[in-house]
């Protein structure tokens, strides 16, 4: 069995942008969970640095890579929402660009270090990369929103999928970058995908507590994946003002934006979100480069206003615990 190798089928989400550490997984995999790096927008050197550091730590591990977008942009809309970003933040942004986030160097760097674990989000990678990962002993997760893209999953033999619900923290993985949002609860949707599908499945979205994860056990998931409980651990690299307001409720809602990125992410609902939300083009990552400036100024100024807070509906149940207390205290409710 895929997770026979943990003592909790308890997965730390890959979490880009800073929250994911190398501390943060061997942490998790240390205290029984499952550590996962998260490689989207690092470079492959500073990916090759986390990786070693977990084989250092002598632990299971995964990484989740970003699959790379084949979108065409809108050139107008891209450029009128600039002007605007311009105009409304003293700054000149950079033009918006199209990366594939070091793809294939990400992917020779998860092949040369026997990565246990790899995940793909935003698309599912051809069968020849599949198969030459699983050659030799990589276990392959591939994100999927809906049942269509569990059967893509399925027929390139990936070992499992990761269903990630509505309410997960962070970007939407889905294949396209789409409007169309399947609100499905988590639950429903895991007893559909398990039916149309027979593959391994890992919940994840909006998972906060052990109950929760005792019900997807029973619903059908073979393990969870937990994004948002694990931003405000002591290991984490969420910078300070990211994690004071979450713990201290400045907000008190999250939202579906595409405003930082282009593409539908989950996060606290900031003035941001609310003013860009009927300008920001689908334009994934072009936007995510182009708005970066202003997000890192905003961490700098402490104005969490306009920094991308990405958390799922379960944000108000966080714990700022060290991992180890966190997963013990899961693993109790769960009664794993
Ligand atoms: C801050 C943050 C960053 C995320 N970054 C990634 C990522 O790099 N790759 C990925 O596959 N999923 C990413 N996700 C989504 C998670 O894999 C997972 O679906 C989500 O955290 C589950 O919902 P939860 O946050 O409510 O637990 C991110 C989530 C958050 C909260």
């Amino acid at each position: 069995m895929i997770f026979s190798g943990l003592r909790y089928p308890i997965i730390q989400a890959p979490m880009a942008g800073g929250v994911s550490t190398a501390k943060l997984a061997i942490a998790v995999s240390k205290n029984g969970g499952l550590g996962f790096l998260a490689a989207g927008y690092k470079t492959s050197d500073v990916l090759e640095t986390e990786i070693k550091a977990c084989i250092e730590a002598n632990v299971l591990f995964g990484v989740n890579l970003f699959v790379p977008s084949n979108e065409m942009y809108d050139e107008v809309a891209l450029q009128t929402y600039k002007n605007q970003l311009e105009k409304d933040f003293p700054m000149t942004l950079p033009a918006p660009k199209w990366s594939d986030d070091e793809w294939f160097q990400k992917l020779d760097l998860v092949e040369k270090y026997k990565a246990p674990f790899v995940s793909f989000t935003f698309g599912c990678p051809e069968k020849q990369i599949i198969k030459r990962l699983q050659k030799i002993g990589c276990q392959i997760i591939v994100t999927v929103t809906n049942t269509e893209e569990a059967k893509i999953a399925y027929e390139r033999a990936a070992n499992a999928i990761c269903v990630q619900g509505i309410n997960a923290g962070g970007h939407r993985g889905t294949f396209q970058n789409t409007d169309s949002v399947n609100y499905e609860p988590l639950h429903e949707l895991i007893i559909k995908v398990k039916n149309a599908v027979n593959m391994p499945i890992i919940a994840a979205g909006g998972i906060m507590t052990g109950q929760q994860i005792k019900m997807l056990l029973i619903a059908g998931a073979s393990a969870v994946q937990l994004g948002t409980a694990f931003i405000c651990c002591d290991e984490s690299g969420t910078n300070k003002v990211y994690k004071q307001v979450l713990i201290e409720g400045h907000f008190t809602e999250t939202e579906l934006t595409r405003t930082f990125t282009g593409r539908l992410a989950r996060g606290l609902s900031n003035d941001f979100m609310k003013k860009y939300k009927q300008q920001a083009p689908k334009a994934y990552p072009a936007l995510h480069y182009m708005t970066q400036p202003i997000r890192q100024e905003a961490i700098k100024n402490e104005n969490p206003q306009a920094m991308s807070l990405w958390a799922g509906t379960g944000f108000k149940m966080i714990q700022p615990l060290p991992v180890k207390d966190l997963l013990e205290k899961l693993v109790k409710e769960a009664n794993l």
